[in-house]
């Protein structure tokens, strides 16, 4: 999303009644000039929160937060700036030109289409005897979930949205164009989503870009099929269940990240409502970027065979380096959230999200399961997670986690620490942790320069560390000089 002009910004400002705005998150008591109530960024039992209607703007004496409507918005809602100012925008009717999105004519209409395919789904999950109704109350989704998210049902037809979409005045370019019809080689156009429940995705401003569609049949092929990238679509950065998780993430600090669109209601219904989901893609750059304008802190869910630890240390390498906080949980081999609930319960999902541990620990716990009986088991076992340690940007954690790791695989923190540097300067860590035969490169240079100025001044020995005669020497021979 690009920059928004001043004057829009002005002009929304202009628009909004702050009091109003509030009015919808809090009950709000005139007071004099003011208005009052309980601070929803705080706990209290006095009202606290101030709104000034003159100025437009708020302020709490108890937590000091304050600021106009655009400030509360993106508190509230955990919304950035430039989002809380569209959200507004279009409540009030202003057109804020979407600078990367293809265009304003063309964009409004695909989120138009998507909400004519929504209704025709919504209608279609209605009609006694569907088959989706009962395949969803089959695996334990009853009305509450599918209010709540909006569950629908693509009719087992070729032209049930196409025929919706023309009835509304809308192409069946721009139907294409939304991904919700496809073309055929020879000309025209027909539903892609065909028998399936669908989920509604939408942005964080709650405008729906696409579809994600669940075979129903067994033999239906492929189990998933979801609305392809469109000009507001874009997977990489999409997330399912993004604006109900909104609000949550920000009070509980935390997001939950899952890849499947039942695990994210799952969560939700045993209570853990700042889930979200992939839509059909692991977690990108692009993901993890938009998280952290939101939060700090990431739990990840994944299995815990081979796959699903693999599966965790590629998340991790995305995510540590941004200085995300990430906790992770294991589920019992070939679970999901999902079936996790259905089979031992929501109580049981939910008491095992909150015992999640920071997900380092458990790759450590992985690594030194694998036994240290000898000098070559360490090595490998702390050239397994150096990598993982070198991307943490902060040097508390880091070391914290290196002397964590050193004392799980019986060696010296400062080893598993000298380690970690080289792999931050960029060097092959298992030199710093294990003899091998190595070619000499430039630091070979240097150490010999260093000996040799050792020899030359013996006095400067009294001036460099051990320490840090270990990290400047070429690592592995010099660990046991
Ligand atoms: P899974 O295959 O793990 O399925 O895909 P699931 O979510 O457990 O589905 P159920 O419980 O069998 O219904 C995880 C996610 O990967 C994407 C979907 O987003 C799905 O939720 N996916 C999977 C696809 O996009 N296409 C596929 O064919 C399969
Ligand atoms: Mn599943």
């Amino acid at each position: 999303m690009g920059r928004i002009a001043d004057e829009i910004i002005q002009e929304v400002r202009d628009r909004v009644d702050i009091v109003e705005l509030i009015g919808r998150h809090l009950t709000l008591k005139k007071s004099g000039r003011n208005y009052v109530g309980l601070c929803p960024f705080h706990s209290e039992k006095t009202p606290s929160f101030n709104v000034n209607a003159d100025r437009q703007s708020f302020y709490c004496f108890g937590c000091q937060k304050g600021g106009n409507a655009f400030t509360f918005l993106t508190e509230v809602e955990n919304l950035t700036f430039p989002e809380a100012v569209r959200t507004l925008a279009r409540e009030c009717g202003i057109e804020v030109p979407e600078s990367r999105e293809g265009g304003p004519s063309h964009t409004e209409a695909l989120y138009r289409a998507n909400e004519i395919a929504q209704a025709c789904y919504r209608k279609a999950l209605l009609v006694p005897g569907n088959p989706a109704l009962a395949y969803l109350q089959a695996r334990g989704f009853g009305a509450e979930a599918i209010e709540k998210f909006k569950l629908g049902y693509a009719p087992d037809s070729w032209d049930a949205v196409a025929n919706a979409l023309r009835a509304e005045g809308i192409s069946p370019e721009i139907g294409a164009l939304a991904g919700l019809l496809a073309e055929r080689k020879s000309g025209g156009h027909y539903d892609r989503l065909r028998d399936r429940v669908t989920f509604p995705i939408c942005d964080v401003r709650g405008r729906m870009i696409g579809f994600g569609g669940r075979a129903i049949s067994q033999d239906q092929e492929p189990k998933y099929l979801n609305t392809p990238e469109s000009p507001i679509f874009r997977k990489r950065a999409a997330f399912y269940g993004y604006p109900e998780a909104l609000a949550p993430i920000r009070s509980a600090e935390r997001a939950v990240v899952v890849e499947g669109y039942f695990d994210r209601i799952a969560l939700d219904l045993a209570g853990v409502s700042n889930a979200v989901a992939t839509c059909g893609t692991a977690l990108t750059p692009d993901h993890i970027r938009d998280l952290r304008r939101r939060t700090g802190e990431i739990v990840l869910l994944f299995d815990a065979d081979e796959a699903g630890q693999r599966a965790l240390e590629k998340a991790l390498e995305l995510l540590l380096p941004e200085g995300l906080r990430v906790r992770s949980v294991a589920l019992p081999p070939g679970d999901d959230p999902d079936s996790f609930s259905a089979r031992e319960g929501e109580g049981a999902l939910r008491a095992l999200v909150d015992s999640a541990s920071p997900a380092i620990e458990t790759v450590i716990a992985r690594v030194a399961a694998g036994g240290h009986d000898t000098a070559w088991k360490t090595a490998d076992a702390v050239a397994e997670v150096v990598p993982l340690l070198a991307l943490i940007p902060g040097v508390v954690e880091r070391n914290e986690y290196a002397t964590q790791l050193a004392l799980a695989v019986g060696t010296q923190p400062r080893y598993v620490e000298a380690a970690v540097d080289s792999q931050r300067r960029g060097e092959d860590p298992r030199d710093a942790v294990s003899v091998r035969p190595r070619k000499s490169g430039p630091e070979d240079r240097i150490a010999a320069q260093l000996v040799r100025s050792l020899i030359e001044y013996p006095a400067l020995v009294e001036r460099v560390s051990t320490d840090e005669l270990l990290t400047l020497l070429p690592a592995g021979p010099a660990a046991e000089i």
